[in-house]
């Protein structure tokens, strides 16, 4: 079988001074049929999403803000958020000396503080290949300090802390190849073949947390499928949902 994505050439490229969320309008086109390769970068988003039904607060300048959609088939979708983040967080990374982190399932941290967040959403594929869909990959880095809501639960970090001349723009450039590189190994191979990347950058392993569930533990990696396992007072627990948070319950 065939498989091959898009190439970088072959995605349309948008840059929006302004638009809702780039999350929204990809899915708003895809509803309407169009799911063409596409990479929508704005430059200020007015309803920002993140997990959760949370909002994603960004200004002019101060973010990256995109999202691209691209038709996917990998025989499993589970993972799919921390081979992201993965991805991104290599690229992202100094080349020497400490590196970014991952909180799962959708975060990346710098010194136990939020860097990036990432929204994945997917929709039904105009396709006769079933297990295709159309999958919309929203990412959001802070790359300037600015000022944030003090009632954020996680503190912000930026990507000026680790490289003091970043922009949104080399950020865009630095991962966006990688990533796509990184989408057909996932689409190819799975979860699996990003297990060991995602580990060595777990930022919750050995650490206590509570879960949104009411549940607390100690968090010791993921399995085979990307789920998070807890080691609690009832034993090993799987959180597969992404609808749980999970919360560090101390931060180092
Ligand atoms: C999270 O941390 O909860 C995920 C945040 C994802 C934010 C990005 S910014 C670009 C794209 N458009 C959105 O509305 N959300 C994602």
């Amino acid at each position: 079988m065939a498989l091959g994505l898009p190439s970088l050439a072959s995605f349309s490229v948008e840059i929006l001074p302004e638009i809702d969320s780039t999350n929204t309008e990809l899915m708003r086109r895809a509803r309407a049929g169009r799911t063409e390769p596409t990479l929508l970068v704005a430059e200020q988003q007015t309803a920002g999403r993140g997990r959760m039904g949370r909002s994603w607060q960004s200004s002019t300048g101060d973010s990256l803000t995109f999202s691209f959609g691209i038709n996917l088939a990998p025989t499993s979708w589970e993972g799919l958020s921390l081979a992201v983040g993965t991805s991104v967080a290599q690229s992202l990374s100094p080349v020497n000396g400490e590196s970014i982190q991952l909180k799962w399932p959708n975060d990346l941290w710098w010194q136990g503080r939020k860097l990036a967040g990432i929204l994945i959403e997917t929709s039904a594929a105009p396709t006769s290949q079933a297990k295709e869909r159309f999958a919309v990959v929203g990412i959001g880095i802070n790359i300037r300090q600015r000022e944030f809501d003090a009632n954020l639960s996680t503190q912000p970090a930026w990507l000026q802390e680790i490289s003091p001349t970043s922009s949104p723009q080399m950020a865009l450039e630095r991962l966006f190849a990688p990533l796509l590189r990184d989408l057909l190994e996932f689409e190819r191979a799975g979860f699996a073949a990003f297990s060991s990347r995602f580990a060595a950058r777990d930022g919750l392993a050995g650490r206590q947390v509570a879960l949104s569930d009411g549940s607390q533990g100690e968090a010791r990696g993921v399995d085979g499928s990307g789920a998070l396992l807890v080691h609690t007072s009832q034993g090993l627990q799987r959180v597969a949902s992404q609808e749980v948070s999970v919360r560090p319950q101390t931060l180092s």
